[in-house]
């Protein structure tokens, strides 16, 4: 689904109306709420209008479990930090306890964030009974050759003009990866190490927000819209939760050349 909103703005206080909206009702029939944060400049809007009054207080913080998307590896308080970003105009302002900020520890070296990180979620996995019978944990469904249905309630998300999103950049190795829920990666042409969510992971969200603005994305925008598949150029098409619901939340100038 696609819903476009007039400006920056109007697209931040959506998006972050809807994160608030998924949080209270994962935390009323769950009991707690987990986010995937998207870095880059486009949800910062959102993070920001999430941690201000009203909406802010309508959010149980305290049930709230953040994660990242991706990261690169530098250290968090770097301006290329994707939890700087999240730190500054989300988490330092809301009482989220410190013990449910997952953050991907990029300090550790890649391959080791990656694997640090993949332990993370499957520990917030297994601890989730609610989802499925009594006992039954995450690892015994693996064993058993069946996959958990969900792992976060909101999977927030950007989109490159170069058709990337999270750090799942054009014929990366990681967009064929099956089994982890996370990778090393490195963008084509920069030296600098990341740590990304793969497809198997991200589609495991109940909801995918992108969030996407500008004049810059219009064209890459209505190209993954299109009727052509081509995941290796346009890693963005291959995000397809196996069981949720798939938002694009756009500014006017990006969603200029959609087909309506
Ligand atoms: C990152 C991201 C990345 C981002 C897109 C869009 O760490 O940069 O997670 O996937 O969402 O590059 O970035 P902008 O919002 O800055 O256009």
């Amino acid at each position: 689904m696609v819903r476009i909103e007039p400006d920056y703005e109007a697209l931040s206080r959506a998006a972050a109306s809807l994160i608030a909206e998924a949080a209270a009702e994962a935390v009323r029939e769950r009991g707690r709420f987990a986010i995937a944060l998207a870095g880059g400049s486009t949800p910062r809007g959102a993070y920001e209008s999430l941690a201000t009054p009203p909406l802010a207080e309508s959010v149980p913080w305290s049930r709230t479990h953040v994660f990242w998307g991706d990261e690169r590896c530098v250290p968090p308080d770097d301006a290329r930090s994707n939890y700087r970003l999240a730190w500054e105009s989300l988490l330092s302002r809301v009482p989220v306890p410190a013990e449910n900020v997952h953050r991907i520890q990029v300090e550790r070296g890649a391959e080791a964030a990656a694997l640090d990180y993949e332990r993370q979620l499957r520990a917030y996995a297994d601890a989730d009974s609610s989802d499925r019978p009594a006992k039954q944990t995450l690892r015994a469904h693996e064993r058993q050759g069946d996959r958990p249905s969900h792992l976060f309630d909101v999977a927030v998300l950007g989109m490159g003009s170069d058709g990337h999103t999270a750090s799942l950049f054009p014929g990366s190795a990681a967009l064929h990866e099956a089994r982890r829920w996370v990778a090393p990666v490195r963008k084509p042409g920069d030296a600098l190490e990341r740590v990304t969510l793969t497809y198997p992971a991200l589609n495991l969200a109940r909801r995918v927000m992108f969030i996407v603005a500008g004049a810059d994305k219009t064209a890459t925008l209505a190209e993954i819209l299109g009727p052509r598949r081509d995941l290796s150029r346009l890693p963005a098409q291959g995000i397809a939760p196996n069981d949720g619901e798939l938002l694009w939340l756009v500014d006017a100038a990006a969603a200029k050349m959609l087909v309506r």
